[in-house]
């Protein structure tokens, strides 16, 4: 037995249960093809521009990437119409998640988020051995006015995923407004926007319109979704640079390896990829409400590339669907027993999904 003494908020934690590799997947329980739809992935590829971007890079991985991300901190400022100074670039956005932990938690502060959201902002506070507070939802939304009576003076970061995962819901730019207008300004509030890109409603709130306004919200983005570079692990965080500047203290200095950077790069430049992943997630996402609702199931509807449906014993689909090759997320550790979460699929994985779920149905 090692004799290191190991923190109680450490011993409690409960492990991240690692998927298994696709291949022993296949092997396992004897199919060819397996449609992976559990991780909000984007099932088109990278962007045609971010591979050849990619294939050029691997030539001078011998060398150290770029610690400042010089030309990426460029491109991403002028695309967004903010300076470099407020960028601070990421290994995937969750490490902007850990970054803001270690640079402003200290002991005795807490941190606010909902009740069914994105599970890496409870785990990494658990981890810090923060105290973590979640607050109601309604309907499966983010309900910032209840979440105002969670913070107090010792709130040090609210997470907002916005849209949220695993509900695919979203806080409009009233809701967000009144709401940065009443939390205190010695608490940080995260807004994730893994998402955005996906969105397309008239009231829902672009986080960098507020960053002049309030300098304790911080803005994230990431190259995992629409961009679909989630292998490489890049996202970034965008706020007052003050605050930017004290996060780059904290991380280490080739946070963002080379190859990553030049794909992200590359994928800014590549407006036609993201239009196509963009069209077809919305048409795909009709064309599965519409076959949902054939089965005679109720779903969430969602503004990003995934959503809820009800399909009544969560796990058990799971595991039926698991056996023909189809993963989905079962959702009874959020709390959702009767749901699983799906994203959309190229329009072949969508249409071999709704077939396997309708046998999965009448099977159970
Ligand atoms: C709400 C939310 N934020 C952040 C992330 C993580 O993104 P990244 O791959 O940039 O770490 C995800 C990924 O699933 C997400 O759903």
């Amino acid at each position: 037995m090692p004799k290191v003494p190991v923190p109680e908020h450490i011993k409690s934690l409960v492990p991240y249960p690692p998927g298994k590799p696709i291949e022993e997947l296949k092997r396992e329980i004897g199919v060819e093809k397996i449609i992976k739809l559990a991780s909000n992935e984007n099932p088109v590829g990278p962007s045609p521009k971010a591979l050849e971007a990619m294939r050029k890079a691997i030539e001078r991985v011998n060398r150290y990437p770029d610690g400042s991300a010089y030309y990426l901190k460029k491109k991403l400022s002028e695309k967004l119409g903010i300076e470099p100074e407020q960028i601070i670039l990421g290994n995937g956005s969750n490490e902007i998640i850990e970054l803001v932990f270690r640079t402003f938690y200290q002991p005795g502060d807490n941190i606010v988020s909902a009740e069914i959201t994105f599970a890496v902002y409870p785990i990494i506070a658990h981890a810090m051995g923060a105290e973590y507070r979640a607050a109601p939802m309604k309907n499966l939304k983010y309900d910032l006015d209840e979440m105002l009576h969670f913070i107090d003076e010792k709130t040090r970061i609210v997470f907002i995923s916005n849209p949220n995962n695993p509900t695919g819901t979203y806080v409009t730019t009233r809701e967000f407004e009144n709401f940065m207008e009443k939390v205190p300004d010695s608490t940080l509030v995260v807004l994730d926007e893994a998402y955005f890109e996906f969105v397309d409603r008239d009231d829902y709130p672009n986080g960098l319109n507020y960053i002049e306004k309030f300098p304790n919200l911080i803005v994230m983005r990431t190259f995992s979704k629409i961009y679909g570079l989630a292998g490489l692990r890049i996202g970034y965080g965008i706020g007052n640079s003050e605050i930017i500047d004290y996060l780059n203290r904290v991380r280490q200095p080739f946070n963002v390896n080379l190859v990553a950077q030049e794909a992200a790069l590359a994928a800014l430049d590549d407006d036609e990829f993201v239009d196509k992943v963009r069209n077809l997630t919305h048409s795909g996402l009709k064309w599965l409400y519409s076959r949902v609702e054939r089965l005679g199931l109720e779903y969430i509807p969602s503004v990003t590339n995934f959503f809820l449906i009800k399909v009544g014993k969560g796990k058990e689909v799971f595991e039926a669907l698991l056996r023909k090759g189809v993963i989905v997320r079962p959702m009874d550790g959020y709390h959702l027993p009767e749901y699983i979460r799906v994203n959309v699929g190229t329009e072949e994985e969508n249409r071999i999904f709704i077939e396997s779920l309708e046998e999965v149905l009448s099977q159970l």
